[in-house]
């Protein structure tokens, strides 16, 4: 009877070392496999109109809002430049239409939402005061 209860409680160690072993295995790869995007891969060190912002408007929002386009497929909006699109940053439209929370028409239009790093790379030159740099 007490070599059963041992094998027993020998059993029951054996399940709880294994249960560690594999919940520390568990946690080591989740690391490696999620790692965090943000900080690893999106730079948002010297962010500048001219070397970033201008280039995601121009790939993601000009084949509508460009300056020769603006009034017919662009809704009367121009991005064109740094001083057209400038009044839309300031009355928070452009910002509000890229994150998609119901304040502006989302945008780009009839397409997904910019990457997560886009959107972080207009909002950190929008807080550094949306310069013409
Ligand atoms: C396929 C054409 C198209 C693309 C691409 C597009 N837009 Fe628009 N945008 C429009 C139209 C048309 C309107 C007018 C409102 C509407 O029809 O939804 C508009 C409206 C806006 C407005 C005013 C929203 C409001 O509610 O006041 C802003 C700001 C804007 N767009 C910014 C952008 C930005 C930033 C991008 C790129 C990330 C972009 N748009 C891409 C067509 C487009």
């Amino acid at each position: 009877m007490i070599t059963e209860v041992g094998k027993f409680l020998k059993y029951c160690c054996v399940l709880v070392v294994i249960a560690i072993t594999l919940n520390a295995c568990y946690y080591d790869k989740a690391d490696s496999i999620y790692p965090d995007i943000t900080t690893t891969t999106c730079d948002t060190v010297n962010i500048t109109y001219s070397n970033q912002v201008s280039g995601i408007i121009n790939a993601n929002c000009n084949n509508c809002h460009a300056s020769a386009l603006a009034n017919s497929i662009g809704g009367g909006i121009n991005l064109g430049t740094y001083t057209a699109m400038k009044p839309y940053i300031t009355n928070g439209s452009f910002l509000n239409s890229i994150l998609h929370n119901g304040q502006a028409a989302p945008m780009p239009k009839n397409a997904s939402k910019l990457s997560s790093c886009n959107i972080l790379v207009i909002q950190t030159w929008i807080n550094k005061g949306a310069l013409n740099n």
